[in-house]
């Protein structure tokens, strides 16, 4: 008997129409991600679920997945997989880390344009026939210090684009070796020296308990007068209630926040502060890369459900 996988989000279609090229019994069930107790009831007679950020994969979830083997996401962060209870019923937990990476790098690097020449509100002025010429004042990225968080897959891209932008790189990341950083042409730095220095940060990290709230109350009160952060990579990151503050005050410039620690989010004290860009977590949002990564979760699990590979 065929596999049988169900697709519980808004994957590209491609996915599907791979599954069933690839010979599995695919539901393409989109909205069914969302209501945990439809997905709770159905769970049991699949082999394999493919998703994106909607579906939360509870342990109460994993308890009714009798058949379940694999869990594809298509994207990065698994943060919404009860990790520990699928490797306890030996279920695989499989993600897309390369189909997303760029267009989530294109995204801060769009943020950093649009907190340095504050384009929303200018955008929004101009749209209600104000014309404020002088309100917005702008600064240039060209020389300007940029500290990145991160220099893996999507940071590393980030780098690269801001060398591109003539922009100074310094990178903070425990795993990027001397010699990587020579030939990234980034300075490799601590956290310390990053945030003494960055005239804009960038977060590329996952959330883990060692990255939780790395840009603290304390650290963001270290950062240079005039500095803008972006943040592009998870909620939770950033000490949100601090970091509104400092904007009021004015130390901070602004921010470009794509991620929040509570999504979706309606609240924010972010929320209604000039020059703060806020956008609903569409870092992977784009045709190119949802298309890519539909593609590769669909291979990924049909090769695990097929051959075990
Ligand atoms: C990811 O983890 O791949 C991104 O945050 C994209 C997403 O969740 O939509």
């Amino acid at each position: 008997m065929a596999p049988k996988v169900l697709v519980s989000d808004k994957l590209s279609e491609t996915a599907v129409q791979i599954f069933r090229d690839r010979g599995i019994d695919v539901d393409f069930l989109p909205d069914v991600g969302k209501d945990k107790d439809k997905l709770a009831e159905i769970i049991g007679q699949y082999d394999g679920l493919a998703i994106r950020s909607a579906t939360k994969v509870t342990e109460k979830i994993l308890d009714a997945a009798t058949n379940l083997k694999v869990i594809g996401r298509a994207g990065i962060g698994t943060d919404n997989i009860d990790k520990d209870a699928a490797s306890k019923k030996g279920v695989i937990v499989m993600n897309t880390p390369f189909g997303n990476m760029i267009t989530t790098a294109e995204h801060a690097i769009a943020m950093m344009f649009a907190v340095a020449r504050q384009l929303p509100e200018a955008s929004a002025s101009t749209h209600a026939g104000k014309w404020e010429k002088s309100k917005f004042m702008g600064v240039e990225l060209t020389g300007k210090t940029l500290g990145v968080i991160g220099a893996g897959n999507i940071g590393g891209i980030v780098c690269d684009r801001a060398r591109g932008l003539k922009m100074k790189v310094v990178a903070y990341d425990p795993f990027l070796s001397q010699e990587k950083a020579d030939k990234m042409g980034v300075e490799k730095v601590d956290l310390d020296t990053l945030v003494a220095r960055a005239d804009f940060i960038t977060l590329h990290v996952p959330l883990t308990d060692q990255t939780r709230n790395i840009l603290s109350a304390e650290r963001l009160a270290q950062t240079k007068k005039g500095v803008r952060i972006i943040n592009c990579a998870r909620g939770g990151l950033v000490d949100e209630a601090a970091l509104a503050e400092l904007l009021k005050s004015g130390h901070v410039a602004g921010a470009g926040f794509d991620v929040f620690s509570q999504e979706p989010a309606t609240e924010n004290p972010l929320f209604d502060l000039p020059n703060v860009v806020c956008t609903p977590h569409l870092g992977a949002a784009t045709t190119e890369a949802q298309e890519n990564v539909a593609l590769q979760v669909a291979e990924q699990i049909s090769d695990y459900l097929l051959t075990g590979a």
